[in-house]
């Protein structure tokens, strides 16, 4: 029996989530992309598909599972459900405005958006926010480059998925109102069966792994025994760090692991405590 995940054949979250099924060991033929291909090494299959797909295939049951964008899920309201946020393709869905109407959006705030025409390609998800607010607004449906519409005179301001903002700067748009942050999110349709949860339960600790080791380093030094206390305190480690006696009278091993962003600072007070022999190696896979 095989998982059936359904993945973005392009767009934002095609290349990470290709990394993380390959940084699982999971093993797919990537060069003739057709819709439906079994790994070579895992119970799984992935399903290629367009973003807007997956959550309907995941609550239908054509595909069992679907990594797909949370606004795109909470887009469509289709049953299934969030099996675990992924934390990657982080996005926010905001409401954006033509610089030149600041000064009158800074006096109206959102009743500004009484009246105007907002393109979007989430209607839904507007809809749903517009009400709330007590706002009419006509929204303007499009599927592709949104950003455009206020320049060429097709609606006065857009609801879109910004990450940079770089594509709102250089159409001159403004955001105003954050409606929601999306990331990447592992949706799973309802009524698996229990040999297919197996399979699931397995991959999302893969996941685990490899997202756990992101971002850390395992660093290994030499260190005076009379320092070893202090140098604990800087790095702690999973539980603690393994402290080794040396050959060499009064010195010990330390090993642990470290966080990249955190890498320099500590660096430089370990080499002021005496730290020698600084080795700092990449980890693949981290279990807790
Ligand atoms: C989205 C959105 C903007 C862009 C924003 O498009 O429609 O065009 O990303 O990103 P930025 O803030 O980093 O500039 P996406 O790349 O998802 O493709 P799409 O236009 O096909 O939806
Ligand atoms: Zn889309």
């Amino acid at each position: 029996m095989l998982l059936r995940i359904a993945v973005q054949a392009k767009g934002r979250l095609f290349e990470e989530t290709m990394t993380m099924l390959a940084e699982s060991s999971i093993k797919i033929e990537q060069t003739k992309r057709t819709l439906l291909v079994p790994a070579k090494n895992f119970p799984v299959e992935i399903l290629y598909l367009r973003d807007d797909d997956i959550p309907q295939a995941v609550a239908s049951g054509i595909a069992d599972v679907g990594i797909v964008g949370e606004n795109e899920f909470e887009e469509r309201q289709e049953d299934a459900e969030i099996v675990k946020r992924l934390d990657f393709s982080k996005c926010r869905l905001s409401l954006a405005i033509p610089n030149a109407q600041m000064p009158e959006y800074e006096k109206a705030g959102l009743s500004w958006f009484n009246g105007k025409k907002i393109a979007t390609s989430y209607p839904g998800i507007l809809k749903r926010f517009l009400q709330k607010n007590n706002i009419n607004a006509d929204i303007h449906v499009i599927t592709g480059s949104v950003e455009i519409a206020p320049g060429i005179g097709l609606a006065d301001c857009i609801f879109d998925i910004v990450s940079s903002g770089s594509t709102l700067v250089s159409n001159n748009l403004k955001e105003v109102e954050v409606v929601m942050n999306s990331e990447a999110v592992l949706i799973g349709n309802k009524n698996i069966n229990a040999e297919k949860k197996e399979i699931l339960n397995e991959l999302l600790f893969r996941f685990d792994s490899y997202k756990n080791a992101e971002g850390k380093k395992y660093i290994v030094l030499n260190i005076p025994n009379n320092k070893i206390s202090e140098a604990k305190k800087l790095l702690p480690g999973m539980k603690a760090p393994t402290v080794t006696a040396l050959e060499t009278e009064g010195w010990a091993s330390m090993a642990s692991v470290l966080e990249e962003k955190h890498f320099w600072e500590i660096i430089g007070k370990l080499k002021q405590l005496g730290a020698e022999g600084i080795l700092v190696m990449p980890i693949e896979k981290m279990i807790l």
